[in-house]
């Protein structure tokens, strides 16, 4: 199937509500932080979209947002952010979405934000992040055993990184 199309664009006012309706679909907020494991009301996502994060592009398909994608926790005086992607609607999933985004924010944490160090942290049982982020180039650094409740069960979070000197990432310059 082909990789469907998309742009990376700022978040606006308009994507609160659609995004409130990916975090309620369990197949994608069992992924994110625990915050995101009861409702998520709307003005903690509007906080999220336009003031938390260190930067969040909106993913668009089809003239409609189908995810985010950005940076959070910087450390500048390190050159440090943690990545995060979320695509919302499982129906997009295993067609190379996920993996053509990562490398572009990569290419903008690195070429645009200047970050030196690019963090990420996925579930262990989330076979479709590890995936996309080893097929990026992030190198896994450790785990952390048993760090969050998911489905009746306690799971490892494993911890990845890249670095700007890693060269190229394996996807970047397609
Ligand atoms: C993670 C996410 C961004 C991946 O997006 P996607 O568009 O499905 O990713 P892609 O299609 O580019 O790649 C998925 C890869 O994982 C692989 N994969 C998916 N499910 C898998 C499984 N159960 N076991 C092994 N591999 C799996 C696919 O085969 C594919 O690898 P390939 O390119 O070598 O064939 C998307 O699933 C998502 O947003 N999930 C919910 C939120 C989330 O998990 N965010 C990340 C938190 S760390």
């Amino acid at each position: 199937m082909a990789r469907p199309a998309f742009l990376l664009r700022p978040p606006r006012a308009d994507d609160i509500i659609p995004y409130m309706g990916f975090l309620a679909e369990p197949r994608v907020s069992q992924w994110l932080d625990d915050g995101c494991q009861r409702p998520v009301p709307a003005w903690r996502v509007e906080s999220f979209l336009f003031r938390d994060a260190f930067a969040v592009w909106a993913i668009e398909v089809e003239g409609r947002i189908a995810g985010v994608a950005g940076f959070s926790d910087p450390d500048l005086a390190r050159g440090i952010a943690r990545e995060f992607i979320v695509l919302g609607n499982p129906l997009l999933w295993g067609q190379g979405l996920g993996r053509a985004v990562l490398t572009n924010v990569i290419e903008l944490g690195f070429h645009r934000l200047g970050l030196r160090k690019i963090n990420a942290d996925c579930l262990a049982p989330n076979q479709a992040a590890l995936t996309i982020h080893r097929h990026a180039g992030f190198h896994e650094e450790g785990r952390l055993r048993a760090d969050a409740w998911r489905n009746g069960a306690w799971v490892d979070r494993v911890l990845f990184s890249v670095l700007r000197e890693d060269g190229k990432t394996p996807d970047a310059v397609r």
